[in-house]
This record gives C-alpha cells, sequence and structure tokens, in this order.
C-alpha cells in the first residue's frame, strides 16, 4: 500500500508517502519545525501541514513521543506540552487532517521498520531492542517479532536521574560532550537495560545511527549492538506501516472496547 507515515519529534515533524510493502519513501520527506509550545493545537495544525503537502486523503499513521494507550489517550509528555496528557491523539489528528489516523508511539514505529526492513530483518527470533536516540530516548522492544507497545525504558533512572537527560543526542549537543565522553554515558545505560531484559540484540537508532563508529568501540555488552540502516526515516516508515489495515506488526486499538 501507499500511505503517509509522519513522525513526531521534539525538535521536527516529518512526513513522506511510504510504499509500505518495500518499506520506501515514494518522495522526498517534508519536514517542518516543531511548534513552541508543543501543545494539542498547535501539533495537530503542524501534522494537517504536512499531510496537506502532499495533498493526503488516504489513511496516515502516525509516530508520536508518548505512551498512547491503545493507540489513542496520550499518557506521556516528556518533550513536548504536558496539555497532551489524555488527549485523545488520534481524535485530534482525525480532525486536523480529514483522515483515518493510526496512532503509535514513535519508537515503536521506528522499531517495527527496522524489524521489516532494516537490522533486524534476518532476527525474527529472540529479544530485540530497538533504542532511538535524538531529543529523548525511545525504545521499542520485539519478542519473536511481536511488538510489546509503549516501553517507555528512556526513562530508567541511572545515577539519581532519568537516562534520557544523561545520554541523549540533545544532552551531548547541549552540554558540547565528546563522543568518547557521551559514548560511556550510552554504554552505561545499554549496560544497565542489559542487566534488565538480557535482550539478543539491540538496535540503535535516531540521528547518531549514521555515527555509530565514533561511539560503538565504548559499547561493552555482551549482546550484538548494531546501528539503525533506515537512519531517521525509520520512523515515517513504521508509522506508515503500522497504518496498514490488518498489518502484522501493530494492532490498532481503537475499535476495541
Ligand atoms: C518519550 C518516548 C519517546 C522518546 C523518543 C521520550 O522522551 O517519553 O515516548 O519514544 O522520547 O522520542
Amino acid at each position: 500500500m501507499i500511505l503517509l507515515g509522519i513522525d513526531v519529534g521534539g525538535t521536527g515533524i516529518k512526513g513522506a508517502p511510504v510504499d509500505t510493502d518495500k518499506g520506501e519513501l515514494l518522495q522526498e520527506r517534508f519536514r517542518v519545525l516543531t511548534p513552541q509550545p508543543a501543545d494539542p493545537e498547535n501539533v495537530g495544525n503542524a501534522v494537517a501541514e504536512v499531510a496537506r503537502h502532499f495533498d493526503w486523503k488516504e489513511r496516515i499513521g502516525v509516530g508520536f513521543p508518548a505512551a498512547i494507550a491503545r493507540g489513542t489517550k496520550m499518557r506521556t509528555a516528556a518533550n513536548v506540552d504536558p496539555s497532551w496528557i489524555d488527549t485523545d491523539g488520534k481524535v485530534l489528528f482525525e480532525a486536523k487532517t480529514n483522515c483515518k489516523v493510526t496512532l503509535l508511539n514513535d519508537a515503536d514505529a521506528a522499531g517495527i521498520a527496522e524489524l521489516v526492513f532494516g537490522a533486524g530483518r534476518h532476527h525474527t527470533l529472540g529479544l530485540i531492542f530497538m533504542i532511538t536516540i535524538g531529543t529523548g530516548i525511545g525504545t521499542a522492544m520485539f519478542l519473536d517479532g511481536k511488538l510489546v507497545p509503549n516501553t517507555e525504558l528512556g526513562h530508567i533512572e541511572i545515577r539519581g536521574k532519568d537516562a534520557e537527560a544523561r545520554a541523549s543526542e540533545r544532552t551531548r549537543l547541549e552540554k558540547d560532550l565528546s563522543w568518547d565522553k557521551w559514548a560511556k554515558r550510552v554504554n552505561e545505560y545499554l549496560v544497565k537495560m542489559e542487566k534488565l531484559f538480557w535482550p539478543d540484540m539491540f538496535i540503535i537508532g535516531g540521528g547518531v545511527s549514521k555515527h555509530f563508529d565514533r561511539f560503538s568501540p565504548y559499547l561493552e555488552v555482551k549482546a550484538r549492538v548494531v546501528p539503525a540502516e533506515l537512519g531517521n526515516e525509520a520512523g515515517i516508515v513504521g508509522a506508515a506501516m503500522a497504518a496498514v489495515p490488518h498489518n502484522p506488526y501493530y494492532l490498532d486499538q481503537s475499535a476495541i472496547t
């Protein structure tokens, strides 16, 4: 199918039509800055602007940086305005775009794309963690190819702090950390995750995946660690894949009572 995937991030909102059978963007992605405050009204309008850019009338998949109960209600809002909490995001985005919307966590979306078309495609069995490192740290957990949605493991505590506050890409840039200093923080995070879950593989996504060589020598976990292959496009591709009706990756639960 050809569906529009939109990835809402703390910094930018980007989208493109996706061939969901090939996992490829069919047009150059369109990006707008995440409006401030990043509240439901402003972000809803920005998502609608992306859909309008492509003159979109079909289904849309939206990845959003929050835990989203049953693909409808936002439960967290770490890098967007707190007024999102308990907002029905699906209803809001459908009203703003006039399209049917499937809504899911952004890291879950990126993970789906990587598992099917990217770094995880030869690994259908076992426990795989997708970790997206950007404005925040997002996680997606797959057991034998099946997503456990809404894991928020970027917020485990390390040295008394939220893990993403120590090891996100934003922190690296804001604190002007050298690659090796930052890599040690990422390592500390992965080691902690390994001690808790013992996954078979970590896939590192987000913008930093293209600089994988600069931090991978510092990673000491026993599991394999590989960079995402779809890079920053994974979130767009996976959001569109999740919007395919009756797809095997993500169940749109909004209709289930
Ligand atoms: C949010 C997650 C999101 C991650 C990456 C975190 O701050 O809590 O829901 O997946 O950032 O955007």
